[in-house]
Parts: C-alpha cells; sequence; structure tokens
C-alpha cells in the first residue's frame, strides 16, 4: 500500500466516526423535542376532530350570558373573560357562530285575540312563541288601519278612530307565522246622571244625632254618581260628603245633596232639629232614657230599681228557667255615691285608662238608671256559656238589650258585657234587637267622655 492511500483511508475513518457522534447527537436531540412536539399535534388534532361546523347543537349550546353550556353549572367561571382553571378543549369564541338559528318558530299564541277599545284606551296582549327554545323570537307588529288602531314595537294597541282592523304580529325568522287581534274601537258614551231619590225626605233629629239617608242616582249606569252635600244652615243641623246630617240646635233647614255630574239634579232633606229632652239634667232621646260617656245622670238622681224593669227581669228568669237555664242578679240599681267607689277602686287597680273601658264615671253609670242588671257572673268568663248565650238570644223578648255587645267598644264606649242587660220596654227591644244596632247607633249619638 502506497502513503497517500493510507492517509485516505485514514480520513475516511475520522470522517465516518465524526459522521456518526453527529447522527447521535441529532437522534438525542429529535427524540427529546419530539415529546413536545407529539402533545401539540395531539392538541390540534383534537382541535381539528372535533371541526366547529360539526358540532351537534344539542351538544354545545349557549346561554344567554354566552357562556358555552358544556361547563357544568359549578364549572362556569366567574368572570368569563378569565381563563378557566382547567383548560377548554375547546376556545369559547369558537361556539358563537356555531348556534345557528336553525330552531324556527313555528306557533305565536297571544292572552288575547280581540280586543274591544274606547277612543283614547289602550292594550297590550302578551306573546308567546313556539317552541319554547326556538331562536330567533322577534315580533313584527302591524295594523290593518292606523285609524282605527295603532301598534308599536311591542304590541301595545291604541284605538285611534271608531272602527274595526286587525293587528298582526308576525315572527322575524319565520314570516309565514303569525297571529290576528281583532279590535273594535268604540264610541265612548257618556251616560248623565237624570235623578236622584232618597231614603228619607224628612228628617227628625235630636240635637247631637245624625242621620245618613241612603241615595239612589238614576240611571243605574250613570258615569260620575258623585254625590255634593250642603246645608242651608249649619248652625242648625250640618252635613258631611257622604251625606251624614247631624242636628246641632234647634230649628229647621234643608239639606241638599246635588249630582257633581249634572248640577240641576238635585234631592233635598227637611231636616227637623229639636232639643232633647232634658229635665233636670236627665236626656231622653226617642223617649228612651240615655245614660253612656257623653250623656250622664245628675250625682244626685236617685230613683231606685225600676218597678216595670224588676217585673220584666222576674218574668224573664221564669222563661230561662223553663229553657232549663238558671238566671240571678249580681248588681241591679247603684247609685251615684256606689259608683264612684267602685270606679275609684278600679282607676286605683288598673289605672284610669282601662277602668274607662269597663266600668263607667259616676253619673255615667246606666246601673244609677235603675233600668240595667248584672246577670249571673260580670266576668269575661261568662262569654259564650248557655246562660250567656240565653240572655243574647231571648232577653229582647222581655224587653232587655244586651247593652254593651261585642266588636262595638268603640261605639258604645264599653267592652263586652254579655252580663249586662239595659231595660227598653218590650217594643224597643224588639226594633233594637231587629235592627242589629247598638243603642247609641240606633239613636245615632256618640258614647265619649267630654275630657
Ligand atoms: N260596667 C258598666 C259599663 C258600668 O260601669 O256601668
Ligand atoms: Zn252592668
Amino acid at each position: 500500500m502506497s502513503k497517500s492511500s493510507t492517509a485516505l483511508i485514514f480520513a475516511l475513518i475520522i470522517g465516518i466516526a465524526v459522521l456518526a457522534v453527529v447522527c447521535a447527537a441529532s437522534f438525542w436531540t429529535f427524540n427529546n423535542k419530539s415529546d413536545s412536539t407529539d402533545d401539540a399535534v395531539e392538541d390540534s388534532e383534537e382541535i381539528n376532530a372535533v371541526p366547529v361546523a360539526a358540532i351537534p347543537d344539542d351538544a354545545v349550546t349557549m346561554d344567554e350570558l354566552s357562556v358555552p353550556a358544556a361547563y357544568a353549572a359549578d364549572d362556569v367561571p366567574k368572570d368569563v373573560d378569565e381563563e378557566p382553571d382547567e383548560p377548554l378543549l375547546i376556545e369559547p369564541d369558537a361556539y358563537v357562530p356555531a348556534i345557528p338559528d336553525e330552531i324556527p318558530v313555528t306557533e305565536i299564541r297571544l292572552t288575547t285575540y280581540d280586543v274591544s277599545l274606547y277612543e283614547g284606551e289602550s292594550k297590550m296582549p302578551i306573546v308567546t312563541m313556539y317552541p319554547e327554545n326556538a331562536a330567533d323570537k322577534g315580533e313584527i307588529w302591524t295594523t290593518s288601519d292606523e285609524q282605527v288602531a295603532s301598534v308599536d314595537g311591542l304590541g301595545l294597541i291604541k284605538a285611534v278612530g271608531i272602527g274595526k282592523c286587525t293587528v298582526t304580529v308576525t315572527s322575524v325568522s319565520s314570516p309565514d307565522v303569525k297571529a290576528d287581534v281583532a279590535v273594535e274601537v268604540k264610541e265612548r258614551v257618556y251616560v248623565p246622571v237624570e235623578d236622584i231619590s232618597l231614603s228619607t225626605y224628612e228628617v227628625t233629629l235630636y240635637a247631637g244625632s245624625s242621620k245618613m239617608p241612603i241615595v239612589t242616582m238614576y240611571p243605574k249606569n250613570a258615569a260620575d254618581k258623585s254625590e255634593i252635600w250642603t246645608t242651608s244652615d249649619d248652625g242648625v243641623a250640618t252635613v258631611d260628603s257622604l251625606g251624614r246630617i247631624t242636628a246641632v240646635s234647634e230649628g229647621n233647614c234643608t239639606v241638599t245633596v246635588t249630582s257633581a255630574d249634572s248640577p240641576e239634579v238635585r234631592a233635598e232633606v227637611s231636616v227637623s232639629v229639636i232639643p232633647t229632652q232634658e229635665a233636670q239634667g236627665i236626656t231622653y232621646i226617642n223617649g228612651i232614657l240615655v245614660v253612656n260617656k257623653t250623656y250622664a245622670l245628675p250625682s244626685d238622681y236617685n230613683p231606685g230599681v225600676n218597678s216595670e224593669a224588676k217585673s220584666a227581669l222576674d218574668e224573664m228568669f221564669e222563661a230561662a228557667k223553663n229553657d232549663g237555664i238558671s238566671l240571678w242578679v249580681v248588681s241591679g240599681f247603684r247609685s251615684y255615691e256606689t259608683q264612684k267607689g267602685l270606679y275609684n277602686r278600679y282607676v286605683n287597680r288598673d289605672g284610669k285608662a282601662e277602668a274607662d273601658r269597663y266600668s263607667a264615671r259616676p253619673g255615667h253609670s246606666e246601673h244609677q238608671t235603675g233600668l240595667a242588671f248584672d246577670l249571673n257572673n260580670a266576668s269575661s268568663s261568662f262569654a259564650g256559656t248557655p246562660e250567656a248565650k240565653w240572655i243574647e238570644n231571648n232577653c229582647y223578648k222581655y224587653g232587655f238589650i244586651v247593652r254593651y255587645p261585642s266588636g262595638k267598644e268603640s261605639i258604645t264606649g264599653f267592652m263586652y258585657e254579655p252580663w249586662h242587660v239595659r231595660y227598653l220596654g218590650k217594643e224597643t227591644a224588639q226594633t233594637v234587637y231587629d235592627s242589629g244596632l247598638t243603642l247609641e247607633e240606633y239613636l245615632g249619638i256618640d258614647s265619649k267622655y267630654a275630657e
């Protein structure tokens, strides 16, 4: 072998060795890089594996906040702009065009299909488009005649002029789906008041008492039945806006009710006010001796038990006994002085405000008339007993009333006292009982202390 060929072979061996080293290094680098490259390939393959256009509608939907419904509700990021903890398989933006307006509106239903309006009135039917998950529920409202009724973009129908027309709502996305509203606009007919009738045209009242005639305006369908009440002399009788006439002092006057709608239509009540029959400070109204918080008896009025009332009471006790009910008196006539002692005791025990609810001040107790009796048990536990029920249902037959009925404290001035009966005589007791009124209401009087 020549010297030059030996050198060539040597150079060849070195070259192969260098190549081998380079190849080995490249292979090592290639292998290490390929891990991440493969991952990247896999990632891109996942995206490519589910092409946006191929995502089925039911697999991926958007709610109104544009949050992919593919998240479980709990996973919905609080701020959709932030990166979610778990990487998204698909970029959120990729969904947006994927929500097709493909579920069409197939039906429109309305809350009303017939609307009847007077000129100037308006009404808005409520629209429901079906199916509920239809993509575009936009509404277009039109009217067949703007001269009859207009309609705005929300479906508010306004009556413009007399006549009939059709208002139509059409689906924006499915223009062949519509619903019609038949609209009729009618002339506003105004019915004026023509006549007024009253339950009474003549009233006689004791000073301090009051009465309210009942008003009827005709025709029955009159548009405005407002009443205006006036008095010719408010020194004799006043009248309030509801027609309650209150007698002030002796004399005559006229109370008038006028139709606010038709001022020429009116009705009049002749009012006579007579003074209360006061003899030595005792008040009779309609022949009835009245004692309550407004009307007092003089301190020296000391008649004892009324004999007529006592006989009536005996008759009632006898009748009760025949019904198996035993009745007796626990308190009858009480003098001014006796009442004074009782009342003061209650004030000391319960205070004035509370005592005033169940015990009369001296001079204001019906017991001082000799016409009132407390039966069996003057305590709240008496309410609802067979005896209390018997008294309530039968005492009027013997001339008595339960003077302080349940629920009438603001009228009588006193709490419910099922045990306290007051003698009025059979005829008056029957009338008051039949009226269902308290004595105060029956006579049209108050029961209030002056101070
Ligand atoms: N308990 C009644 C109101 C009276 O004291 O006369
Ligand atoms: Zn009593």
